[in-house]
């Protein structure tokens, strides 16, 4: 072996093992501990706050007949995107099926996306703009075709996620807006209906809790793999697209028409979603992000995590998701010690030993 071999060796050695420094190891053990946590916090939260059922829960005979177009357009886009729900569920469980926190609740995610599918039905149905056999046709034509993921790794999905969740959030507010009679986009002045109202309500509730739910998962893996994660999130938004926009019939039409009515559309997804997303994930802009990750790429990485660091200051407040990721930790164990969990396998906080 040269001098140099050695040389090279004993550094990639040293760097390896660097004090403080958590291994690979120990970085997935804590990250699993901490899905698993959250993923039982997460459900006894939904079974006691959101537990509401899509056929009884809404006065759906009361439903107004006479809505706009646009706004019947609107919610049978919807319906087209969330029904696709078996092929999200499906997809994406083989990805993530070795962590048991985060695949299990991909399961429990999908029983509340699956009712979401069933709400929107029934707005259609009620509404009267749909026909039973004209629905039974359209679900046969959707399902047709099959849903693809954008990524296929649990990183890439989980900054997907979140991204997906908040613009679903943000377009089922905006709807609540229009059925609540508050809008003052042209053609939506006739749309006020209150089974309109809580039904958005419902369901932008739990689209909240989703996002929240990869929103912690995300801070996870920006504060112990950030090098790695905020690669992750730029792929992501570079390419965003919402689910299943390329298998629906008449898209375009929908996603015009709800651009149109400031429900979403490019100018909703850069202010409320990802100028949101990024400021809850630490991010320090979305300008800082892009410049950042492309400075990255342009230069060697062998370096190693070090030198990586001083490229990311630029764009992550690191600081901010440490004490996030703390608050997480808190949250667990507050939750945990109430169930006994924490007796027998406590969740500890550890610190990623990255100097920032
Ligand atoms: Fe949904
Ligand atoms: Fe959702």
């Amino acid at each position: 072996m040269s001098l140099n071999e050695l040389q090279s060796e004993l550094a990639e050695h040293r760097s390896a093992t660097s004090p403080g420094l958590l291994s690979i190891e120990e970085k997935d053990r804590l990250l699993e501990r901490s899905f698993l946590g959250l993923y039982r916090w997460y459900v006894s939260r939904s079974q006691k706050t959101r537990n509401w059922n899509p056929n009884t829960d809404f006065d759906w005979k009361n439903m107004r007949t006479d809505h706009s177009e646009k706004l019947n357009t609107i919610l049978e886009g919807f319906f087209a995107v969330e029904q696709y729900v078996p092929d999200y569920v499906f997809k994406l469980l083989r990805v993530i099926r070795r962590s048991y926190g985060r695949s299990h609740f991909h399961i429990r995610w999908g029983s509340e996306e699956e009712k979401h599918s069933d709400m929107w039905e029934n707005a259609l149905l009620f509404s009267r703009f749909r026909t039973p056999e004209w629905i039974e046709n359209y679900k046969y034509e959707l399902r047709s075709k099959e849903y693809e993921l954008p990524w296929d790794n649990p990183m890439h999905m989980i900054f997907y996620t979140v991204v997906q969740e908040r613009a679903t959030q943000v377009n089922y507010l905006n709807t609540g807006l229009i059925a609540a009679g508050k809008s003052d986009i042209e053609g939506f002045e006739n749309d006020a209906d209150p089974v309109l109202v809580n039904a958005a309500k419902a369901i932008s509730a739990d689209e909240a809790a989703h996002y929240n739910f990869f929103l912690e998962g995300a801070r996870l893996y920006l504060y112990y793999y950030p090098a790695q994660a905020l690669e992750a999130l730029y792929d992501v938004i570079k390419f965003f697209a919402m689910p299943a926009g390329d298998l629906i019939p008449r898209y375009d039409k929908f996603a015009e028409v709800a651009a149109a009515a400031r429900i979403y559309g490019p100018r909703e997804h850069i202010t409320d979603v990802l100028d949101i997303a990024l400021a809850n994930l630490g991010i320090e802009g979305r300008r800082a992000l892009m410049r950042g990750i492309k400075r990255m790429r342009n230069v060697p990485t062998e370096q190693g995590d070090l030198h990586d660091t001083a490229w990311m200051c630029d764009m992550l407040d690191y600081e901010n998701v440490e004490q996030k990721v703390k608050q997480l930790f808190g949250r667990i164990n507050r939750y945990e010690e109430k169930t006994g969990h924490h007796e027998i396998s406590p969740l500890v906080f550890k610190p990623s030993g990255l100097t920032w």
